[in-house]
């Protein structure tokens, strides 16, 4: 399986920081953003990596990551982005990388505390489709969030999703569809075959949507927290300090 690290966009929720830099290159805690997604994918396994950025920093990217070796990569490879046609356009980019493999694709702002391994190898064993994450948060509102068939997930139980609405005015439930997401090889003709959205995005969820009518979509329930940095002000806030919080718990 192969890792796609999406860091494009302009980050426009968080001006002037990203006045003269990439979001995903701004500081949380004691690292720049970009390397917890990366480190995220090297824990879970994944040894071969695509980032994909685009705007006036992409240079920075390689100067700060180069070959990946630091984060034990066999690859690191980087793809351009022109324009900003949404999360699900700039994973098209990764289609000759993928070269047919499972990929999981991973936001480059979202940054979680545990190790997504276990995910990563029972999707490796799936026979085909996608795998999605949810976490239950405060205000679903600004995500992707599941409409679940009856009851909500309780402990052990995985309730059938009947769909999964971008950014809803009145979600219908407690969950959001966090930026970790693991397709088979058929996520670049079903991309192929999106519309734009209202905000003039090809969307991630859209594509999710559509491994949902197939009957081929499954979920886990993220344990550990999960950062979505790169929203506002105060996630970056949150994520820096979460971050912190976890350094200190280690040094003790
Ligand atoms: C994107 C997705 C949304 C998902 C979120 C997770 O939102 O569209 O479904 O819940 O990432 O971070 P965006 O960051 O584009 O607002």
């Amino acid at each position: 399986m192969k890792g796609v690290v999406l860091a494009g966009g302009l980050g426009t929720r968080l001006l002037p920081l990203t006045k003269v830099t990439n979001k995903h290159l701004l500081p949380v805690y004691d690292k720049p953003m970009v390397y917890y997604p990366i480190e995220t994918l090297a824990r879970a396994g994944i040894e071969e990596v695509m980032l994909v950025t685009g705007g006036n920093n992409a240079g920075d990217f390689l100067r700060l990551l180069g070959n990946g070796k630091e984060f034990g990569l066999k690859e690191l490879a980087y793809a351009y982005q022109e324009g900003h046609g949404g999360i699900a356009a700039a994973l098209a980019l990764a289609e000759d990388f993928a070269d047919g493999d499972k990929i999981v694709v991973i936001l480059g702002d979202n940054l979680i505390e545990k190790n997504i391994r276990g995910g990563t190898e029972d999707f490796a064993r799936q026979k085909e489709g996608a795998k999605i994450y949810l976490k239950e948060v405060e205000h679903p509102e600004r995500f992707g969030v599941p409409v679940f068939e009856g009851a909500v997930p309780v402990e052990g139980q995985r309730p059938k999703i009947m769909a999964i609405e971008e950014k809803p005015k009145k979600p219908k439930s407690q969950y959001a569809v966090i930026g970790i997401y693991m397709y088979d090889s058929r996520v670049f003709d079903i991309i192929r075959s999106l519309e734009p959205s209202g905000r003039g995005e090809l969307e991630i969820t859209d594509v999710n949507n559509d491994y949902l009518r197939q009957g081929t979509l499954t979920y886990e329930i993220l344990e550990g927290w999960w950062a979505d940095a790169g929203t506002s002000f105060q996630s970056l806030l949150r994520a820096n300090n979460l971050v912190a919080k976890k350094r200190a718990s280690k040094s003790d």
